[in-house]
């Protein structure tokens, strides 16, 4: 099963949880490794510059995810 299957989702929500999930995989694939990732986790989960880079990757992501919606206007 495709762990991307599409970008619809039913509210921006929903479409919001994509984005996350998007911006999750690329760490994944960039760093399969999960020891490494769990070893990272506490850096940035405790650095406020970090957590405020997170969220403007998400918002990159929400930005396509809100588009291919078609910005939930219907
Ligand atoms: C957990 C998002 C970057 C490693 C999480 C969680 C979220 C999240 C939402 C909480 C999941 C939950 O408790 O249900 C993101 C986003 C990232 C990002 C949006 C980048 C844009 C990273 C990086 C690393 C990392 C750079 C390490 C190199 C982890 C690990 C967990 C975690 C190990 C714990 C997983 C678990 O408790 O199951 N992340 N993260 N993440 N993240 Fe990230």
């Amino acid at each position: 099963m495709s762990w991307l299957p599409s970008l619809h989702a039913d509210t921006p929500e929903e479409g919001y949880e994509i984005a996350i999930k998007l911006s999750r995989m690329a760490v994944k694939k960039t760093q399969p490794d999960d020891n490494a990732r769990d070893r990272m986790r506490p850096d940035y989960a405790n650095n406020a510059d970090s957590l405020t880079q997170v969220s403007l990757v998400v918002a990159t992501n929400f930005q396509t995810v809100a588009k291919a919606n078609e910005y939930w206007k219907t």
